[in-house]
């Protein structure tokens, strides 16, 4: 099965989902590896990226979470999916196999996290267009982002053993 931790930029999809993919023996996969150097570039300038610029990005991971819900196991994908449009093709036809769980937080907490955080190419000028950008999901578990990493790791575990 594929789980996609998803979230705005912040709210802690890396960090909870290694940690989940270590605990469970599972794969790990970050949805920014899969950028264009384009992409990255134009974030990292501190422009937000539009419908346009992530379109081959989305398609290249549906591909790759078709594959990844065939094999054995779980695979665990960071990824912001932050539209509803986003989350159906990242589930791409069938859509069997491919959770979604969002790291819900209020943006004053990912902003003090964000400020803090080093050595990542996302900018902090860019949570507000994430924020506007954002489409709450109807269709994930979700787990708060407050909780120390521990419980999300706990809650994160029960929902996978319920799949
Ligand atoms: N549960 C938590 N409690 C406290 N701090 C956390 C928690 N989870 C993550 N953090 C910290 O918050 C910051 C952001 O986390 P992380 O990099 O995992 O977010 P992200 O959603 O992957 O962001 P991006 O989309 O920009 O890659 C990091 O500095 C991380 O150490
Ligand atoms: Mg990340």
């Amino acid at each position: 099965m594929v789980v996609v931790i998803m979230g705005v930029s912040g709210s802690g999809k890396s960090t909870l989902g290694e940690l989940a993919a270590q605990e469970l023996g599972g794969r790990f996969y970050e949805a920014d590896d899969y950028h264009t150097a384009a992409n990255i570039n134009k974030m990292a300038r501190g422009e937000p990226l539009g419908d346009e610029d992530r379109q081959p990005w989305l398609a290249v991971l549906a591909d790759n979470i078709t594959k990844w819900s065939r094999q054995d196991g779980v695979t665990i994908l960071a990824c912001s999916a932050l539209k509803h449009a986003y989350r159906l093709q990242l589930k791409g036809e069938s859509g069997a196999n491919v959770h979604f769980v969002y790291l819900h937080g209020d943006r004053e907490l990912i902003y003090d996290r964000l400020a803090k955080r080093e050595n990542h190419f996302m900018p902090i000028t860019l949570l507000d267009s994430q924020f506007a950008t954002l489409e709450e999901p109807k269709e994930a578990t979700y787990i708060s982002a407050a909780l120390p990493g521990l419980k999300q790791l706990e809650k994160l575990k029960q929902f996978i053993k319920s799949i």
